[in-house]
């Protein structure tokens, strides 16, 4: 494989597409979308997701101390990235979209029409120029009913979820099951 460089750019692949849910003092619900998000730690459970400061996402969770982080089904592609380009500045992105929030019992905005939804609680920022790298505590992790077996397993192909292309500028659904996580590579064990 012969390399070329492209420079200190944002390329990289594949990052999720989500649908960050936040509400202002007010109560006022908003929606961005955000692909720099991730979980970064399971003790404790902490998601973290990078913010321009100049996002009204972030003045949301900077005001009231919550959010949540909504994965997006290949089938609201569009609407999501309605989400990337609108501000909850100048207008109610969900109201224009007939997307739906469902409120948490602690009153988080949860994405009605996402399958997976990840409750947090603004626990930090790390300054990055001018990003603010949030970290929130998991509160809770909200799953489709539908996506749940019966032996508490879950269903990945009821999620089917919207994967972006950093740099491509591409929005992709997945593949097909390649192989087991933790378990795959134990055929290379001595
Ligand atoms: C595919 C895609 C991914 C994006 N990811 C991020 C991100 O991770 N962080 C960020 O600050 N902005 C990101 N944006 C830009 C924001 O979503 C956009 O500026 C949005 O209008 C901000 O909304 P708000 O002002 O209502 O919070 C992304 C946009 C797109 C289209």
């Amino acid at each position: 494989m012969k390399k070329r460089q492209l420079g200190p750019c944002v390329t990289f692949f594949p990052q999720p597409a989500t649908l960050v849910a936040t509400l202002d003092q007010q109560g006022q619900t908003n929606l961005m979308m955000a692909s720099w998000a991730g979980i970064v730690s399971k003790t404790p459970p902490t998601m973290a997701v990078s913010l321009h400061q100049s996002r009204k996402t972030f003045e949301n969770i900077s005001e009231t101390g919550v959010f949540s982080i909504n994965m997006v089904p290949a089938s609201l592609a569009a609407e999501a990235d309605f989400c990337g380009i609108a501000s909850g500045q100048k207008m109610d992105k969900a109201a224009t979209l007939g997307l739906h929030f469902e409120n948490s019992a602690q009153g988080v905005p949860l994405l009605a029409e996402s399958p997976l939804s990840v409750e947090c609680r603004f626990e930090r920022f790390v300054e990055l120029g001018d990003y603010r790298l949030v970290l929130g505590e998991i509160l809770d992790i909200h799953v489709d009913e539908a996506a749940l077996r019966e032996d508490g397993s879950l269903d990945v192909e009821v999620f089917d979820p919207l994967v972006y292309l950093g740099g491509v500028k591409e929005y992709w659904s997945l593949g097909s099951k390649q192989a087991d996580a933790y378990r795959a590579g134990l055929q290379f064990a001595k």
